[in-house]
């Protein structure tokens, strides 16, 4: 395959860090394997190979080194039929392609489905809704979430907030929702082992008709039905983001994956919900290679998490690897500048809905400043393009129960029981013991979309003998340096925590008067609002959002919900900081009245998830 240099944006990806809570050993993964074989005799086979995924080839020879003995033994099994219901599925034309190409239509052909009655212990446990909504007419809707990380399993960043939190808030609001995730050796052995052999084929996917295992490893939880994507070839690393050369087969693969699963599971829901490049092929995949197949008749949707990650390489090795019809490698969906393929920009093209995580980013990726070289394709598109801002999961997130906390809170004792969180922080931290410091915490990935270099350009300044500063973070390798080289200048006011801690995160949030957001660009981001549920006060810059969710504080009607600048300059940061400082020392009593109007704002995914469902209904009426 041919390589190229990764790109300093792309390469960000790799600094992330994965929260894994336990060491995953190589025996452990192997665990549910070795259990996958036992279970398989048992499991019952739903479909006729045909139907079960056409373009599969289950040739052995094909067969990839990685794949597992037990599974080749399962594939080389004459499948067996079930006794089920049979239907013919009357395969779809093509449908909604771009105006500039019309996708060929590869699988017209009737397909035969078996379908098969689930036991009643496999369905889903479903929430129930609240009364108000239960009483509401409301059309119950399916819908497949693809995407590459999902609390608790695994998560990077935001992403995996929103791929917990959304389906759970949608299961509750009458969807049946799936969420389809590679299964990557890192995830904690403690999932791996909850997780049950739901089935295996073989997948075609490359130009030249190689073909992979892929195995189907299913976990239900809290009304959801979670899908790993099983082949070790591609998910055995330790982070689910190596790098673009690794990246692109894996999720070319994952993408198609994905889709296939569902064919083979016979569950065609009414919208799939790709997030970010990681799954943008799929809404491609859908109407080209998948066309006439059940799932065809799903309508897409794609969210844009984050504009600057595009899966951006050459057009050969994206040709060669997602096994996409020539067509799609044109200027208007897959094709960017001279040879390279966005699988990103394809997605966009071919989705019938693109969403993105704010109102206010949704304007400003359509321009050059926020655009990462598709301002232009998003304004083309910005005909089905939405902002619909992220809400938090406000159980996972509950300062009254929140078992990571050294003191447990709610509205009523907030200013007391935070007192008692900064101590306990200051100490594990080796910050100075003082519950009178201002205490200013910065949680985040360490690039430059988070605006660190004003931080750090500001830093010394803030520390006065009053003042201190958490960071816990980890990425790019100056910052993580700068970061631990103020921590060395300012000992005992400056904590640089250069790790993904889980518990920690909500120690800070808990602990800190103060939460740091400067970012350079921020399509939601999450933290602003884990804070304010926190009674931590943001200090944001006003761009994507962090614009949409933080009213600024408003000193003559005393009301807001934090300190908010706008242009990206190191004085207008300091001064927001200031402004903080001196309500918080002069007029404590304004401080604390925001401190409760904070942590009784709604940031729940409550309006959200029922805004994305109205989107549902009205791509599938
Ligand atoms: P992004 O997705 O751009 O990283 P968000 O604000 O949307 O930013 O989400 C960040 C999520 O990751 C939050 O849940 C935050 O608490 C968490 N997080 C970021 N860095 C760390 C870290 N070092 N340790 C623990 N949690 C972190
Ligand atoms: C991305 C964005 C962040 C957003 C998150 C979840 O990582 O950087 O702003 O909150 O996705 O949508």
């Amino acid at each position: 395959m041919p390589k190229k240099n990764v790109t300093a944006d792309e390469s960000a990806v790799q600094e992330k860090a994965v929260a894994v809570e336990e060491p995953v050993t190589a025996e452990a993964a192997e665990k549910p394997v070795r259990k996958t074989a036992a279970k398989k005799s048992a499991a019952k086979k739903t479909e006729t190979a045909e139907a079960a995924e056409k373009p599969a080839k289950k040739t052995a020879a094909k067969k990839p080194a990685a794949k597992k003995d037990a599974t080749a033994e399962a594939a080389e099994k004459p499948v067996k039929k079930p006794a089920a219901r049979k239907k013919t599925v009357k395969a779809e034309t093509a449908e909604s392609a771009p105006a500039a190409e019309t996708p060929a239509e590869e699988n017209l052909n009737d397909i035969t489905v078996e379908i098969y009655e689930e036991p009643a212990e496999a369905a889903p446990p479903v929430e129930e809704a609240p009364a108000e909504e239960m009483s509401l007419p409301q059309p119950r809707r399916s819908v497949a979430f693809i995407g590459s990380e999902c609390y608790p399993f695994v998560k990077t960043g935001g992403l995996g907030d929103v791929m917990y939190a959304l389906p759970k808030a949608l299961a509750a609001r009458n969807c049946d929702v799936k969420v389809i995730l590679p299964r990557y050796k890192c995830i904690p052995r403690k999932w791996q082992e909850k997780m049950v052999y739901r089935g295996e084929f073989m997948m075609d996917l490359c130009a030249d008709g190689r073909s992979f295992y892929v195995g189907i490893m299913e976990y239900v939880w809290d009304g959801v039905v979670y899908d790993f994507i099983d082949n070790e070839e591609f998910f055995s690393a330790g982070n689910p983001y190596i790098n673009l050369i690794d990246d692109i087969p894996r999720y070319c693969f994952f993408s198609k994956a994905a889709l296939a699963a569902l064919n083979y599971m016979n569950w065609v829901p009414d919208i799939v919900h790709c997030h970010d490049w990681q799954a943008a092929l799929v809404p491609i995949y859908l109407r080209t290679l998948f066309a006439g197949t059940p799932v065809a008749s799903a309508k897409s949707v794609l969210t844009i998490h984050n504009l600057r990650f595009q899966g951006l390489y050459g057009i050969p090795t994206i040709k060669y690897w997602s096994g996409l019809p020539d067509h799609v490698f044109n200027i208007d969906v897959l094709k960017q500048g001279y040879d390279d393929a966005n699988m990103l920009k394809g997605g966009l093209a071919y989705a019938d809905m693109i969403t993105t995580v704010s109102p206010t980013y949704a304007g400003e990726i359509q321009t050059p400043f926020y655009g990462e070289n598709l301002d232009a394709h998003m304004r083309h598109h910005a005909y089905k393009l939405r902002g619909i801002v992220n809400g938090i999961d406000t159980v996972q997130w509950d300062a009254s129960t929140d078992s990571k906390l050294a003191a447990n809170y709610d509205a009523e004792n907030v200013i007391a029981q935070k007192r008692a969180n900064k101590r306990a922080l200051q100490e594990a931290l080796g910050l100075e013991q003082d519950e009178g410091k201002f205490v200013i915490g910065l949680i985040s990935r360490l690039t430059d979309q988070k605006g660190l270099d004003l931080v750090n350009a500001i830093l010394p300044q803030l520390i006065d003998g009053n003042t201190q500063v958490v960071v816990l973070g980890t990425g790019d390798a100056h910052y993580e340096d700068s970061f631990r080289w103020f921590e060395q200048a300012y000992k005992g006011s400056v904590c640089s925590y250069i790790a993904y801690d889980e518990g920690l995160a909500h120690q800070i949030y808990a602990a800190s008067d103060a939460l740091l957001v400067p970012s350079l660009f921020e399509p939601c981001g999450l933290t602003q609002l884990i804070a304010m549920r926190y009674g931590t006060v943001p200090i944001v810059r006003e761009t994507g959002g962090l614009k949409d969710t933080v009213a600024p504080y408003n000193q003559y009607e005393n009301s807001g919900s934090g300190f908010t600048f706008d242009r990206y300059e190191t004085g207008l940061l300091l001064d927001a900081i200031n402004r903080a400082k001196t309500l918080y020392f002069t007029e404590r009593e304004r401080w604390d009245e925001m401190v409760r109007r904070d942590m009784a704002r709604d940031v729940s995914w409550g309006v959200s998830a029922e805004q994305y469902r109205a989107l549902y209904l009205e791509l599938k009426p």
